[in-house]
C-alpha cells in the first residue's frame, strides 16, 4: 500500500477522531490538516475563511498539504479537512501521494454529528443551514447537507477505499470505523 494514509469525508465524518484511533493502533503519527493549517498560517480554517474568503483558504490548505507532504516520513494518517479534496486537482493529488479512504455517512446521520461536533468553526456548514429555507435548525441543515455531500460526493467516491459508517449513531462508530481501516492496512 502506498503510504501515506488519507482521510477523507464531509465534515463531522469522524476524520481526527478515527485518525487518533488507527494512529495508536499502528504505532503511527497522527496529522490533523486543519491543525496543521493553524500552525502554519496562525489561523484556525474556519477564521482564515471568514478573514479572507474560500478561494484565499482553498490556496492555503494546498499548500499546506503540499507542504507536509515533503516531510520525509511515510507512516503516517492525515485527517484532510472536508473540502479539500474537492478543489481544483486535490483528489488527483491525494492519490498519487497515497492511500485515500473515505468516511461515507448519510446525509441524517452527518446532520447529527454536525450539531453534536458543533458548527460554530465550521463557517460553511453554518453559512450553508443558514440559506437554507426550513422551520428548524436541523430541518436547515438536513437540506444543506444533502445538496452540498451530492455535489462532493463523486469526488470522495474516487478515493482507494469507501468505509461505510454503520447505520446507528452509537459511540463505538468510530471505533469500528478505524479497526476496518487498520485490518485493511495491516493485510
Ligand atoms: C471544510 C471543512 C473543515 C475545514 C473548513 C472547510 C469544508 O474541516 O477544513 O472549515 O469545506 O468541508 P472538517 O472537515 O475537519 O470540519
Amino acid at each position: 500500500m502506498e503510504l501515506p494514509v488519507y482521510l477523507i469525508g464531509y465534515m463531522a465524518s469522524g476524520k481526527t477522531t478515527v485518525g487518533k484511533i488507527l494512529a495508536k493502533k499502528l504505532g503511527w503519527p497522527f496529522v490533523d490538516i486543519d491543525d496543521a493549517f493553524e500552525e502554519l498560517y496562525g489561523y484556525t480554517t474556519g477564521d482564515y475563511i471568514r478573514k479572507f474568503g474560500m478561494e484565499a483558504f482553498r490556496k492555503k490548505e494546498k499548500a499546506c498539504v503540499e507542504t507536509l507532504s515533503e516531510l520525509p516520513v511515510q507512516k503516517v494518517i492525515y485527517a484532510t479537512g472536508g473540502g479539500y479534496p474537492c478543489w481544483e486537482d486535490n483528489m488527483e493529488c491525494l492519490k498519487e501521494l497515497g492511500t485515500s479512504f473515505y468516511l461515507r455517512w448519510k446525509p441524517e446521520q452527518l446532520t447529527r454529528r454536525l450539531f453534536l461536533s458543533g458548527i460554530e468553526h465550521r463557517p460553511v456548514a453554518k453559512d450553508g443551514m443558514l440559506a437554507q429555507q426550513g422551520a428548524t435548525d436541523e430541518e436547515k441543515m438536513l437540506t444543506f447537507v444533502r445538496q452540498h455531500l451530492a455535489e462532493r460526493a463523486e469526488i470522495y467516491e474516487q478515493a482507494d477505499y469507501i468505509i461505510d459508517a454503520p447505520d446507528t449513531l452509537h459511540d463505538s462508530n468510530d471505533e469500528i470505523i478505524a479497526e476496518q481501516i487498520y485490518r485493511i492496512i495491516q493485510s
